[in-house]
């Protein structure tokens, strides 16, 4: 994904768009750039790397003045990393109008339209499929930005969050929207347009997300929203619930340290007024007008990438234990295209922090076009996966920034413990258990603020492998995804080479791998497989392998079996992963600061991953 923003008013634009580039920057980070108008021109500035080398390159050129401009920070989908690929794009040079475009998303008809306009004469100067939009719009604008905008898109297939201005309407901005998110923050005779809130809740708490095929015309005092069709809409603006404090750093140095220590008052929050341990109630507002659903449900599909389907992976442990439903756990991107049954009484559950990760949204799409129920796991508020769902549950865990999802994960985990337990009450479990999970899950959040306590003994334990470049992350039942958690935190940060897989499997084969001082995790807490990875820790020991456990607090007959050990308090086996995974995070943040790498924007990766 990308990240823009774009301002429209009566302030110099360039200080409000470097800014809120820089609030972006988590969305995409290989190169940045900035269009302004100013004395009846468009000036750009591209560079290739992080926003500060674009800030630094508009200073050493005198800065660029301006009351309406746009910029773009981004994830190379089309064409290398340069800065000829880099966004604003322009209409052609030659015979323009001096249409500049920042778009995020993809243009999926680009060649088509592209040979198309050459045959006209256009001359292309980058490799993009944003190009090819920018040059689509000079060639059908006819003294109108918003009509030629509007004509642009009904040709184009695909997605696309895109901002655009012209030399010739220098009042004028025009947006758009279809699968990738946009809002516009309302200020005083100013627009801030933007991917996301952060970069609009330091001007205003007044904004309204775009809806899909929607054309935005702003000037510097109104706007009006329409169809391509240029049938009008009516807006609804909302007031924006996250305040600054949410997305600055703080006293924490990195991100991704902050939202680990988030974890327990995120818990605390996404709990509030949805258990009542008194009574032992679950109140699940967003999914009870579809209750009946849920509880008759034949079969429940969980879906979901990365760090979420590593909670799907455990919501199916809970799934079966809590409500008995036969449950299955796919990658998006592979039930899209496989030939899915989605029988009467399937429902999916699609989760996502983000709520736009296209894998994950195309397979949304696949099973209600197959007739299933879906329900959405999502922590952005109004994001398209929790406008597309039938129901859902925000993990109100707040924003996450960090590109490695740490507190989104706990918030996807507890919910769906939420959501079982709510089935699994009004289908046949007692009373007496759920008050046992529920008192349970209520202490997770300062049973968590004591694992944090072990960041030192962590980071100490790090420093003993930190030239290994093999690690291996192994447990069983509820625990086995968290060491695939484990082990994805560990390589898409510090970019050592780490597999997670179930402690049995190792003896399938990687056993192979593990040579002298080789460091092999193991998530093994008292529950019932614990004996069973007692005999693959030996299994390690005995090829040589260094054994780091995270283990239940007062178990000491495991420490005599391991290099390291991180324990956690003791709580129900189908809770554990709430607290067994937070050393792994931990774990995974020391060995990228002691590596030297950026722990929040990792080479390669944006926080969500828009494209199939
Ligand atoms: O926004 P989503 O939860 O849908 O994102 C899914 C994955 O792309 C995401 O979890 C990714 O794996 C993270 N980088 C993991 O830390």
């Amino acid at each position: 994904m990308c990240g823009i923003i774009a301002y429209i008013g009566t302030r110099d634009a360039t200080p409000i768009l470097i800014e809120g580039l820089k609030r972006l920057e988590y969305r995409g980070y290989d190169s940045a750039g900035l269009a302004v108008i100013s004395d009846g021109q468009v000036r750009v500035e591209r560079a290739v790397g992080r926003v500060h080398v674009l800030e630094e390159m508009i200073q050493q050129d005198g800065g660029l003045p301006g009351t309406l401009g746009m910029a773009h920070t981004r994830w190379a989908t089309h064409g290398a990393v340069n800065q000829a690929n880099a966004h604003p794009h322009m209409d052609d040079v030659e015979k323009g109008h001096g249409i500049a475009v920042v778009h995020n998303g993809i243009i999926e008809n680009h060649s088509v339209l592209k040979k198309y306009l050459k045959d006209k004469g256009h001359v292309f100067q980058s490799e993009t499929d944003t190009e090819v939009l920018a040059h689509l719009i000079g060639e059908l604008y006819k003294d109108d930005l918003e009509l030629a905008v509007q004509n642009a898109l009904k040709k184009v297939h695909g997605a696309y969050a895109i901002a655009v201005m012209c030399r010739k309407e220098p009042d004028t901005m025009v947006i758009a929207r279809k699968g990738s998110p946009l809002m516009i923050g309302i200020g005083n005779d100013e627009y801030i347009v933007a991917s996301d809130q952060s970069a609009i809740v330091a001007h205003t708490n007044q904004a309204l997300t775009l809806e899909d095929y929607t054309v935005a015309r702003l000037t510097r005092d109104s706007f009006r929203t329409t169809t391509v069709d240029n049938v009008p809409i009516t807006p609804e603006i909302q007031e924006l619930e996250c305040d600054l404090g949410q997305i600055e750093l703080g006293d924490f140095e990195h991100y991704m340290l902050k939202e680990i220590h988030e974890q327990p008052e995120a818990i605390r929050r996404s709990m509030q007024g949805r258990i009542d341990t008194a009574t032992g109630n679950v109140v699940l507002g967003g999914i009870s007008d579809h209750a009946n659903e849920l509880i008759n449900a034949r079969k429940i599909v969980m879906i979901g990438q990365g760090t979420a389907l590593h909670a799907a992976m455990i919501s199916e442990y809970l799934c079966e234990e809590l409500t008995r439903i036969p449950c299955e756990v796919e990658f998006a991107s592979e039930f899209r295209y496989r030939n899915p049954i989605v029988e009467e009484g399937t429902v999916v559950i699609a989760i996502s922090q983000s709520g736009e990760t296209a894998d994950t949204l195309a397979a949304l799409h696949e099973a209600k076009q197959r007739g299933a129920h879906s329900v959405g796991l999502v922590n952005v508020v109004g994001s398209t996966i929790a406008r597309e769902t039938d129901s859902g549950i925000y993990l109100r865990v707040g924003p996450e920034i960090g590109v490695a999802s740490t507190k989104a994960f706990i918030g996807q985990v507890l919910v769906s413990t939420m959501l079982m337990t709510y089935i699994g009450r009004r289908r046949f479990l007692s009373t007496e258990h759920v008050d046992r999970l529920l008192g349970q899950l209520d202490r997770i959040p300062s049973q968590i603020e004591m694992v944090l306590q072990l960041s030192d003994h962590i980071k100490d334990a790090v420093a003993r492998y930190i030239n290994r470049d093999n690690w291996l992350f192994l447990g069983r039942g509820v625990n086995y995804p968290v060491a695939l958690e484990g082990a994805l935190k560990l390589k898409e940060i510090s970019y050592i080479h780490a597999e997670g897989m179930p402690a049995a499997e190792m003896k399938h084969g990687p056993i192979a791998l593990i040579d002298e001082g080789m460091p092999v995790v193991f998530i093994a807490t008292r529950n019932s497989q614990y004996e069973k990875v007692l005999s693959n820790i030996e299994e390690v020991r005995s090829r040589g392998g260094h054994v780091i456990a995270v283990a239940t607090e007062g178990d000491t007959e495991i420490a005599s079996l391991c290099k390291e050990v991180f324990y956690v308090p003791d709580t129900m086996e189908h809770l554990q992963p709430l607290l067994t995974v937070v050393p792994l995070q931990l774990l995974a943040y020391h060995a990228t600061v002691m590596r030297g790498h950026d722990v929040d924007k990792p080479r390669n990766l944006a926080k969500s991953v828009t494209v199939e």
